[in-house]
């Protein structure tokens, strides 16, 4: 799969079979994400083809509706209440994949899981008002005869990535890394070790002054607790290959 960082939690991943899967679409207002990504995000390079949302904070669909609305065949795949949210927005319901934990989608070329966040997923509309968004959650992306992608959303550290390295043996997680309302470095070490990933992809770090937290932090947390796990840094923008063979321990 390839893999390209928006900045701060949003993902483009493109397939080995050409699908793109946009994962927790901030984009016209992310700070951080390049203005030539925001204009090549849904174009041939960059396929929209799946919608993928973890929970209802703004920094993670701020731009759901709109982009689900652009383009209007892409399944959205989210909790149920947040998919029952975008179709009062005007999603079509026939595109809307209200999942919930425990539950799997198949798709052409990949299998879809929705696993247990540690945080919260309140909406907020643009009245102030907070609607309920389900239950936070995380992705495992399991791409037939190719790479497991756990995309673990915002989270704290929880028992129960050792459920998921157990259930899915991810090859790759993407962790928040950033303090505050996630993970700290220390914390994202401790989960690779949970996950026992080949390699991590920290996020959801340096957006603004409060998230604190840092890829340097990472590999030395990560040292301390005696673990080789690759850690692929990317700046907003940077595009990267990811195969099993790549992340060998
Ligand atoms: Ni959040
Ligand atoms: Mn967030």
């Amino acid at each position: 799969m390839t893999i390209t960082f928006l900045g701060h939690s949003t993902f483009h991943i493109k397939l080995d079979n050409g699908k793109g899967l946009l994962i927790d679409p901030w984009v016209a207002q992310n700070p951080v994400c390049p203005d030539e990504l925001k204009k090549n995000i849904g174009t041939a390079d960059f396929p929209v083809d799946y919608i993928l949302i973890s929970h209802g904070h703004f920094d993670h669909i701020a731009d759901a509706v709109s982009i689900a609305k652009a383009h209007g065949d892409a399944p959205v795949i989210t909790n149920y209440e947040i998919a029952h949210w975008l179709g009062q927005k005007g999603v079509s319901t026939e595109n809307l994949k209200g999942m919930n934990f425990g539950g799997a989608l198949q798709f052409e070329g990949f299998k879809l899981s929705y696993v247990k966040a540690v945080h919260t997923s309140g909406i907020m509309e643009e009245d102030g008002s907070v609607t309920y968004g389900g239950e936070p959650g995380g992705f495992v992306i399991q791409e037939t005869g190719g790479t497991c992608l756990y995309y673990s959303g915002d989270t704290a550290l929880t028992m129960d990535m050792q459920l998921t390295a157990e259930l899915y043996q991810p090859n790759l997680a993407i962790l928040p890394i950033g303090d505050l309302y996630t993970m700290d470095p220390r914390a994202a070490a401790m989960a690779c070790k949970f996950l026992a990933c080949q390699a991590v992809i920290p996020c959801h770090y340096g957006t603004f002054p409060i998230l604190t937290g840092t890829p340097e932090q990472l590999k030395e947390e990560l040292a301390k607790l005696g673990l080789n796990t690759k850690v692929i840094v990317l700046q907003p923008g940077d595009i990267t290959s990811y195969s099993n063979s790549m992340g060998e321990r």
